[in-house]
């Protein structure tokens, strides 16, 4: 039984005074819960006082960004022992945005992949499709390049720690979510490619999230779908009555 994982992504968004605010509220809400994953993922500007309100609950931390290096003249980057050292322990890695606005490649999200694993944080690797590419019938050559560029040369031991996150592009920020049909052919997809990749008992085990205009109105259709395991949450994430009840709807489900 995969254990459902919510992470919200908080993009460029909350100053540390505000990120304090807000996952303060969160540890009040959802500082106890063990029956789902909660990850926040704030700005780097906002990870060491994060990490002072939830060290002493069950609220995970993430960064939304790694270099693969671990030191050296790369003026901006930040690297996974940097992390590590301050209790982060899941890194998004690859997110749409980054690929779009930042060039981030297959090939970069496969570096960046192998480095936060060999620093023990968690990546939640993204991969999804743009609308056009949809429209023309590619979603799943798409997500099948992006999966076997960004996973090539790991071991099943390795993807077994990895967390998948499929976000179809057109339904990022756009308040149109993918439907639980769309969203689930997809997952099953990209499961099926684990099993054909590694193995059926891998493929079992490795969670995929759906992102795009989650809210806790689609939570449950969404989550309730035999191979999504969880959500990563932008907009949703911001406010602390939205984020908790998307984490509270899917107690009922699973
Ligand atoms: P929204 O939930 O705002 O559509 O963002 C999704 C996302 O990009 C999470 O990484």
């Amino acid at each position: 039984m995969r254990k459902i994982i919510i992470a919200g992504n908080w993009k460029m968004y909350k100053t540390s005074f505000e990120a304090v605010e807000l996952v303060n509220e969160l540890k009040r809400t959802l500082g106890d819960m063990s029956e789902v994953d909660v990850v926040v993922c704030p700005p780097f500007t906002a990870l060491v006082e994060v990490k002072d309100v939830i060290s002493e609950s069950n609220i995970g931390l993430g960064a939304q960004n790694i270099y693969w290096e671990e030191f050296g003249a790369f003026t901006g980057e930040v690297s996974a022992p940097m992390l590590t050292a301050i209790g982060v322990q899941y890194v998004i890695i690859g997110h749409s945005e980054r690929r779009q606005f930042f060039g981030e490649t297959d090939a970069t999200v496969n570096k960046k992949i192998k480095a936060a694993l060999k620093h023990a944080l968690i990546p939640i690797v993204c991969v999804g499709e743009v609308l056009a590419e949809r429209e023309a019938g590619k979603t799943f050559a798409v997500i099948e390049k992006q999966l076997e560029g960004s996973l090539a040369g790991f071991t099943a031991e390795e993807i077994e720690n990895v967390v998948l996150a499929y976000e179809p592009v057109w339904a990022i920020g756009t308040g149109k979510t993918a439907t639980p049909v769309q969203a689930q052919e997809v997952h099953k997809f990209i499961r099926d490619w684990l099993t054909k990749k590694f193995d059926a008992a891998i493929a079992n085990k490795v969670r995929i999230q759906y992102g795009g205009s989650v809210k806790p109105e689609n939570t449950a259709e969404l989550i309730g779908q035999p191979d999504i395991d969880g959500a990563l949450v932008g907009g949703a994430s911001l406010k602390s009555e939205t984020f908790s009840q998307i984490v509270k709807n899917c107690l009922a489900l699973k």
